[in-house]
């Protein structure tokens, strides 16, 4: 069945390292490579956001859509350490690691079964992508 969506596009700037206390510090360079960098780098995240067409009008999802990310994912992230949130206080900051946890953080405050699905555009040539399978009933 034909459906229509609606994708926003979201910015936040945001420190981070990748790492993991799992492994030795070779073990983390090889995997992680300058990324690993003790000092750790900033990306200028971008993040899109797309939501199922609904009853609802498109403005208004749109102002809903925008508030709810705005406080539920920009304000937690811009101009933070991605390091230091509790949500990676045992997993990595990677883009996979992270669209998923902007899936989950959002997945709950958007109306039922409206998200679609969350990108996630690191760098240039880093585009992440998440969405859940549906609910089985
Ligand atoms: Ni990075």
């Amino acid at each position: 069945m034909a459906q229509i969506t609606m994708t926003r596009r979201y910015r936040f700037c945001a420190a981070h390292r990748l790492h993991t206390d799992f492994l030795t510090p070779q073990q983390n360079w090889a995997a992680f490579g300058k990324c690993n960098n003790l000092n750790g780098h900033g990306h200028n995240y971008v993040v899109l956001v797309t939501v199922k067409s609904a009853t609802a009008g498109a403005a208004y999802r749109q102002e809903q859509l925008d508030q709810v990310v705005e406080e539920v994912i920009v304000s937690r992230f811009d101009h933070h350490d991605l390091n230091e949130d509790p949500a990676f206080a045992e997993t990595t900051t990677t883009g996979e690691n992270l669209v998923k946890l902007i899936w989950d953080l959002l997945v709950d405050k958007l109306p039922a079964g409206s998200l679609e699905k969350v990108g996630v555009i690191e760098t240039r040539d880093n585009y992440f992508e998440y969405a859940a399978p549906a609910a089985v009933h």
